[in-house]
């Protein structure tokens, strides 16, 4: 499925994610669409958070709702990593104040029988696909669009855990007490991922971010054990089953939230870019990703955007001097907070643009 998109006038994103020149740094936020956003606030108040995931227009109008306000050099589409766990037959609700939760989470190893072995994800996730080819077209090449997904580890700890957790003691106790049955876990979450970010690019996604968002539980030996093979079957199988339908490779992101200890071990995988959260140093970490021809994104301090304005401006510009302005896509280190001031994160997204010229 080849589909006659409009011809990209903003490419800069897709420019620094291969490591080419850009006469500026990329700036795009993870979490740009959302409840910081009055606009965002006013469509929630009529549709619950799963029905605009699944509505395509509502979708596609939440994610161009940032790109409004906001100098930004993309556009991510508007869904949530618990997708998947759904496709899966799971039950998800959003509960206000609390977060996702799992009514039914897998409490062991033998609740898996429970679960969707054989999902049909063009049936499932169809709703995403179609929510990205109608964001690509109305995006009218004006900026890339974003796809991603959950990675396995991370769907996993929500799978068993129920929901949001500081630990994941529930999830960490089945690595240690039954690591053959995790890997099942893992390996089917993973062969649903592969199939669902290759029709994510089908249907119009110009990048893939993996979230695994809970990598800051486990140590280096377990992430290399439990999280890394499975990101790497995933980075590597996505490119090789796009060149199979003769469709280009897209960029792909790793985002390892707290795993430190294993940046270099990222930086050897055929990812292009390692997403950095905001207790990563950027100059250890671009030391490494040169050494490996990667590119980098990140890192400022969500919080800092609490910070008066003169100084949110001053952080961004000795972030960018950290970094340097080749190889480089200029984020926050985590999502934006629902009570950030929208006003604040203009001011990161032009200190961007005018301290990074290149
Ligand atoms: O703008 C974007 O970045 C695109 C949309 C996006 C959402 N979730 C929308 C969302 C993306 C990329 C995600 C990914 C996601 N979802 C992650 C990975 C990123 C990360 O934060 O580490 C995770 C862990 C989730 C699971 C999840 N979904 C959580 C923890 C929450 C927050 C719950 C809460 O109440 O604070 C959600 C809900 C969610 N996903 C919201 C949004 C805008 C807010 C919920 C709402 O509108 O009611």
């Amino acid at each position: 499925m080849s589909q006659n998109f409009p011809a990209m006038k903003n490419d800069l994103l897709l420019r620094a994610a291969k490591g080419e020149k850009v006469e500026r740094v990329p700036v795009w936020v993870m979490r740009q669409a959302g409840r910081y956003l009055p606009e965002f606030r006013a469509v929630r108040e009529k549709h619950d958070f799963f029905t605009v995931c699944r509505t395509p227009e509502l979708a596609c109008e939440v994610t161009l709702q940032p790109l409004r306000r906001f100098k930004l050099d993309a556009a991510i589409i508007f869904s949530d990593i618990l997708v998947i766990p759904q496709a899966l037959g799971m039950e998800v609700l959003m509960v206000p104040g609390k977060g996702p939760t799992f009514p039914q989470p897998l409490k062991s190893p033998e609740d898996m029988e429970r679960l969707n072995h054989n999902p049909d994800v063009h049936k499932e996730l169809g709703y995403v696909f179609d929510a990205l080819t109608l964001t690509r077209t109305k995006l009218e090449g004006q900026v890339p669009l974003i796809g991603f997904s959950g990675a396995p580890w991370t769907l996993m700890a929500y799978m068993v855990e129920g929901g949001g957790s500081s630990t994941y003691s529930k999830p960490r106790s089945w690595l240690y007490k039954s690591p053959n049955e995790s890997k099942k876990l893992l390996t089917l979450l993973t062969d649903t991922i592969i199939e669902y970010l290759i029709g994510q690019v089908e249907a119009g996604a110009q990048l893939l971010q993996l979230f695994d968002s809970h990598a800051g539980v486990l140590d280096r030996e377990l992430f290399l054990e439990f999280a890394l093979p499975y990101l790497v079957k995933i980075v590597d199988k996505v490119k090789s089953g796009l060149r199979e339908k003769g469709i280009d490779p897209v960029p792909m992101t790793v985002f390892a939230k707290g795993a430190h200890y294993a940046i270099e071990d990222m930086a050897k995988t055929n990812y292009d870019i390692i997403g950095l959260d905001w207790t990563m140093d950027a100059l250890h970490a671009r030391q490494i990703s040169n050494a490996h021809g990667k590119t980098l994104q990140g890192n400022l301090d969500p919080a800092a955007l609490y910070a008066p304005v003169e100084q949110i401006a001053e952080a961004t510009k000795s972030m960018i001097a950290k970094f340097g302005t080749k190889s480089y896509i200029a984020n926050l280190g985590h999502g934006m907070y629902p009570d950030m001031s929208p006003d604040h994160l203009e001011v990161f997204v032009d200190s961007v643009h005018k301290y990074s010229q290149s």
